[in-house]
């Protein structure tokens, strides 16, 4: 099926995203948080989520919804494309502002822009798993087998464009999931 790998992304994703949760958490909490956190958490956002996620979505997903008779310009893939915007921009302010975190200990903005990144992203993931990808699911079957190659393609050559694989942004959540439950205790 056409959305399983994209499934599978949005799994990884969320596991980020709930360190994410944890690390707002400590950081209200006053607990110093250090760059070897913040830092794969950055990287992520960009290389995992924006760069391979949202163009396997956008260069192969929403074409083939289009094809299928689905508006680009309204609809669900107009809000999706306005969604992903929405993160780049969120994802920016986050990376700013944890570098003037990590130079001044100022958490104000990397709370609140960590914050507005983990709300944002959660909505977004609930939208496409539990309406876009079951519009996809049912429209995308006769054409399944080339999305799925496709996204298969897109992955590879965008994580090669990063320098980094799967088996990396895989790793990094494993570790960052480990890494900020150790920092609470
Ligand atoms: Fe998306
Ligand atoms: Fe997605």
């Amino acid at each position: 099926m056409s959305t399983a790998s994209l499934r599978k992304d949005h799994e990884l994703i969320e596991k980020v995203i709930k360190a994410m949760d944890s690390t707002v958490q400590l950081l209200v909490d006053g607990k110093q948080i250090p760059d070897s956190i913040l830092l794969p958490v950055i990287d992520f956002s960009k290389n995992f989520t924006d760069v391979c996620h949202h163009s396997k979505e956008e260069n192969s997903l929403f074409p083939a919804l289009e094809q299928a008779g689905m508006p680009r310009n309204m609809g669900p893939i107009a809000m999706m494309l306005m969604d992903h915007e929405r993160s780049r921009e969120i994802a920016k302010y986050m990376e700013d502002s944890a570098q003037e975190y990590l130079t001044s200990g100022n958490s104000e903005n990397l709370i609140n822009y960590m914050k507005q990144y983990v709300e944002h992203i959660t909505e977004h993931l609930w939208k496409e798993n539990n309406r876009l990808f079951m519009m996809a699911e049912a429209r995308l079957q006769y054409v399944s087998q080339k999305v799925d190659k496709e996204l298969n393609e897109i992955e590879i050559s965008k994580l090669q464009e990063t320098g980094k694989t799967r088996e990396h942004y895989e790793k990094l959540a494993e570790n960052l999931s480990k890494d900020v439950s150790s920092q609470g205790n």
